[in-house]
C-alpha cells in the first residue's frame, strides 16, 4: 500500500488479488484512514465530507474492457486492444489561463505533488452503465489552488491529447479534437473532484485515461474526460467537445439526474458492470448530500 508522501512505481504494486483481498478487510476502516491522512499535507483545500463506500467493486476485467474513448474507438469492446500500445510517457500537462502561476507540469511531478489518495467512487455513464471503482489520485483543487487563480477564473476547460498518429479514432470526425470538457470553478474545486492516475492499486491503464484523467463522480461520465493534456481556467463558460456535437442531448452541466430523460432514454435505472439486474439510478449519483448546494436556486431541467 502507498504510504505517505510516496509516489506509485511499477515496483510497488500489490498483486490483484492480494490487493481485493485486503481491501475487503480495509474497507471499514478506510474512511477513518483518510480522514487522519487528510490534515496532512492538504492545506487550503477541504476534504471533509468524503463518502465512504461499502459497495462491492466493480470486477478489474469488466471496468478495464468496456470503455468509452472516442480516440481509440467508439466501440466499447475494442478500445482496450487498440490503446494497448499507446504510450503516455513523456507527457505534460499545463494550467495556465487566468492564474497567477502558470506552470507546465511533467506527470510524474503532478502525482507527486500531494500523496495520492485511494477512493471509492461510482461513475455512471450518460449510456446508462455504471461502475463502482477504487481510483487513486489527488484532489484537482490541490492543482488548482497552487496555480492561484484570479478573479476572472470563473470555469476550468479541460484539454485532451491530441495524437492521430497513435489514436486511430481521432482520424475519423466522430467528435471535435482534441476532446474538451469544462467544470464550473466551484465544480472543479469541490473535494470529490479528483484527478486520476490509477485504479484498483495499479496505473491507470490506456483505456481507463493514462496517465491523467478526471473523475467527476455526481456527473454523466462523459465529463470525466481522459488524458488530460490541459487545464485552462477561463472566464467564459467552454465549449465541450459533447456539447458541440450534440448540444439538445449533452449539457454542459451534466449532473446524474433520474428526472431529466435524455432526448433518446430515460435516465431512471443503470446497470451495474457485471450485473443483470438493473438498480434505481440516484439524483447526483448518490452525492446529493456533498454537491447538491452547489447548485441551489438553480433550474436543474434548464441546466442539464
Ligand atoms: N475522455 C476522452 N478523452 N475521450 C472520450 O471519448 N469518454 C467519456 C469519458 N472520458 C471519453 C473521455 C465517457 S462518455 C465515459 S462514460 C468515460 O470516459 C468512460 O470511462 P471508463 O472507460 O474509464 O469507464
Amino acid at each position: 500500500m502507498l504510504r505517505l508522501g510516496e509516489k506509485i512505481s511499477a515496483a510497488e504494486i500489490t498483486p490483484e488479488a492480494v490487493y481485493l483481498e485486503r481491501r475487503r478487510f480495509m474497507l471499514g476502516g478506510a474512511a477513518l484512514a483518510l480522514s487522519a491522512l487528510s490534515g496532512l499535507g492538504h492545506a487550503g483545500c477541504e476534504h471533509g465530507n468524503i463518502p465512504a463506500s461499502s459497495e462491492p467493486l466493480t470486477d478489474i476485467d469488466a471496468a478495464t474492457h468496456h470503455n468509452n474513448y472516442y480516440e481509440f474507438s467508439t466501440d466499447k469492446k475494442s478500445v482496450s486492444r487498440l490503446a494497448k500500445d499507446f504510450n503516455p510517457r513523456p507527457w505534460t500537462v499545463a494550467v495556465s489561463g487566468e492564474v497567477r502561476k502558470p506552470k507546465t507540469y511533467d506527470i510524474d511531478e503532478l502525482t507527486r505533488l500531494v500523496h495520492p489518495e485511494e477512493r471509492i467512487y461510482r461513475l455512471r455513464c450518460v449510456e446508462g452503465w455504471s461502475m463502482v471503482v477504487p481510483w487513486l489520485g489527488i484532489p484537482l483543487c490541490e492543482v488548482l489552488r497552487r496555480a492561484d487563480p484570479t478573479g476572472k477564473a470563473k470555469f476550468v476547460e479541460f484539454v485532451s491529447i491530441k495524437k492521430p498518429e497513435s489514436m486511430p479514432g481521432q482520424r475519423y470526425a466522430s467528435l471535435s479534437w482534441p476532446y474538451t470538457e469544462g467544470l464550473r470553478i466551484d465544480e472543479a474545486m469541490h473535494p470529490l473532484t479528483m484527478l486520476v492516475f490509477g485504479m484498483y492499486g495499479k496505473p491507470l491503464p490506456n483505456q481507463n485515461g493514462a496517465p491523467l484523467r478526471l473523475v467527476v463522480p455526481w456527473k454523466y461520465g462523459f465529463k470525466s474526460i481522459k488524458a488530460i493534456a490541459q487545464i485552462r481556467l477561463v472566464e467564459n463558460q467552454p465549449l465541450t467537445s459533447w456539447s458541440r456535437s450534440a448540444p439538445r442531448e449533452y449539457g454542459f452541466y451534466a449532473n446524474v439526474n433520474p428526472a431529466v430523460a435524455h432526448p433518446r432514454w430515460s435516465q431512471r435505472r443503470e446497470t451495474r458492470l457485471g450485473e443483470l439486474s438493473k438498480r434505481d439510478t440516484l439524483p447526483f449519483n448518490g452525492y446529493a448530500e456533498q454537491v447538491a448546494p452547489l447548485y441551489q436556486g438553480m433550474d436543474l431541467v434548464a441546466n442539464f
